[in-house]
């Protein structure tokens, strides 16, 4: 059955190693019939959450702040799967993925219990570094993440070893990697 994947863009570089892997990841996931929506964070207007916890009275737009999160509630309220993508930023995800993720409580805070929807999630991740520690708290942070929302992994491609816009076309394979993921999940 077709899924619906929303894609988080978290690279602030417009055509940057990470919106290499997501394109190949979203080559391979449209092949197999599955729809996909991609937010670049980096040119949409999202501020920090609030920590108000005032949010999730009104299902169609949860948040008290009105900004272009109101974009991405739709389509995340209805995606099957979530792909976060990111460059690595000082072994972490970028301040924009975090930023955007966070402002996702108000959709948990919906529910009476806090609850948050049941997806699927991928992380893409393009990163100067190219061994296992470099990836080690990276790959902390998204297991953990994904365990306490109760989510399903569905993989991750770590793409280490590119610094440059551009450097990741020095390694096919990597974006082979996210083609073939798209396509398996
Ligand atoms: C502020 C900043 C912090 C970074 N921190 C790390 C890091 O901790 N580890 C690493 O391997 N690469 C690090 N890098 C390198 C980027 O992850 C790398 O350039 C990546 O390919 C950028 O992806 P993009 O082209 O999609 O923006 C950092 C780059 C910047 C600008």
């Amino acid at each position: 059955m077709a899924k619906k994947f929303v894609i988080l863009n978290g690279s602030p570089r417009a055509n940057g190693n990470t919106k290499a892997l997501i394109q190949a990841f979203m080559k391979g996931a449209e092949a197999a019939g599955n729809e996909t929506i991609c937010f670049d964070l980096q040119k949409m207007n999202i501020h920090g959450c609030l920590g108000c916890t005032k949010g999730g009275k009104n299902p169609d737009s949860p948040c008290v702040q009105k900004d272009d999160m109101e974009k991405i509630y739709p389509a995340y309220q209805a995606a099957d799967a979530v792909v976060l993508a990111s460059p690595m930023y000082y072994w972490g995800i970028s301040g924009q993925l975090k930023c955007a993720f966070d402002r996702l409580f108000a959709v948990a805070e919906i529910d009476p219990h806090y609850e948050n929807p049941k997806k699927d999630c991928v992380l893409l991740m393009a990163a100067e570094g190219d061994t296992e520690s470099n990836f080690a708290p990276v790959k902390a942070f998204y297991e953990g993440l994904v365990s306490h929302l109760g989510w399903n992994n569905s993989g991750i491609v770590y793409a280490g070893g590119n610094m440059e816009t551009g450097d990741i076309y020095n390694h096919p394979e990597q974006l082979e990697q996210a083609e073939q993921l798209g396509l398996s999940i």
